[in-house]
């Protein structure tokens, strides 16, 4: 199989299916992949209002007869090729969901999250809604401990003007990311946003790690994963979209978006989850004893215990509690450490 190998990666210009048998079980740390939709993608450019010459000839698409079996396949390499821990995102519309969400059914992999990617530029129609998302299926491989950034772009303390956490915004598994739009510049029919790809990139692996997409397309996932500084490997099957695309990741710049991604502005604790010895505990109470004497406020006492105890805000809270230091409402005596909990650590 032809196939270009640079120091952060290779792409292989073939089938996917017979070609990871190139790829070792167990070494790839995330797959982020978005397979043909078998919609006759290969005439959906036909429903864009835009310049059909920028458009890359040679998208391979799947007959919708043989949906099925050419997921069970592909989706069974992936398993094989994740590393136990490792992360897999498939991007889906909803015509032939159910073949993915099937194969990933017969496999030992785990869902995580069904994200919806809403997205600008929604198929016009007339008589129908107009369909503007997409599916992201988040799955791991179990065995191992699953690589999840919390604080890569977001610190928990971090807020919007309004008060609201942007983490917790961040996090949500509703995606409004929009297309990009290249004018003038060669692209594949439906090139993954960069915006889209960084996020996945940045949450689900660490740099140095290997990233691989089954189906490049326009080679997205393998270009955000260099410039991200990470390792990338893929495989499409059109030698005219391979030609068209493959310069462009061979003479990037490795962590060429380093410097433009999205990162915690105040990066905070990474929460322990270590268990609580019950001398620690006592430890706790007592210096919150002394702290609470001092006149501090529960927010600031929290962020010395954080600071002096090697935990999260949320175990401190939850250890006081196990205390009998209440952490509830607020009540005219009681302490209020933690009262505006909403959720558990
Ligand atoms: C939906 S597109 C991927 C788009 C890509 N994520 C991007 O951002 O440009 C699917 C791609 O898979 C390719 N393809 C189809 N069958 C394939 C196979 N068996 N092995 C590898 N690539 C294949 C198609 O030619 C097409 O470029």
């Amino acid at each position: 199989m032809r196939s270009v190998t640079t120091p952060e990666g290779t792409f292989y210009n073939g089938d996917c299916i017979t070609g990871s048998s190139l790829i070792p079980d167990n070494s790839v740390d995330l797959i982020i992949t978005d397979p043909p939709y078998g919609i006759e993608g290969d005439k959906l450019h036909r429903h864009y209002n835009r310049d059909e010459s920028f458009v890359t000839d040679g998208y391979v698409e799947i007959p919708a007869d043989e949906y099925e079996t050419f997921t069970k396949s592909w989706i069974l390499q992936a398993e094989r090729i994740l590393r136990p821990g490792g992360s897999l995102y498939i991007v889906s519309g909803y015509t032939h969901l159910r073949h993915i969400l099937n194969a990933l059914h017969e496999t030992t992999l785990e869902e995580i999250n069904h994200i919806i990617w809403r997205y600008n530029f929604g198929v016009f129609t007339s008589r129908k809604y107009v369909s503007s998302h997409y599916h992201i299926l988040y799955y791991t491989k179990p065995g191992e401990k699953r690589t999840f950034n919390t604080e890569c772009r977001f610190a928990l303390s971090e807020k919007d003007e309004a008060g609201g956490s942007l983490n917790y915004q961040d996090r949500e598994d509703v995606w409004i990311i929009n297309r990009e739009y290249k004018p003038g510049k060669v692209k594949n029919k439906n090139e993954l946003p960069g915006a889209l790809l960084s996020k996945i990139i940045q949450y689900s692996s660490n740099e140095g790690d290997l990233v691989c997409d089954l189906f490049l397309g326009g080679f997205s996932t393998g270009l955000t994963a260099i410039g991200l500084n990470r390792r990338a490997v893929g495989f499409e099957i059109s030698p005219l979209m391979f030609d068209a695309r493959i310069d462009e990741v061979v003479t990037c710049e490795p962590g060429f978006l380093l410097d433009t991604a999205l990162v915690a502005k105040e990066p905070g604790r990474t929460l322990t989850r270590k268990p609580w010895k019950e001398d620690e505990v006592a430890l706790l109470r007592a210096r919150y004893q002394e702290l609470i004497k001092t006149g501090k406020t529960q927010k600031e006492i929290n962020s010395i215990l954080q600071e002096e105890f090697d935990r999260g805000y949320w175990s401190i809270a939850k250890a006081l509690k196990q205390t009998g230091i209440k952490t509830g409402r607020k009540s005219k005596e009681q302490n209020t450490i933690g009262s505006f909990i909403t959720r558990h650590d």
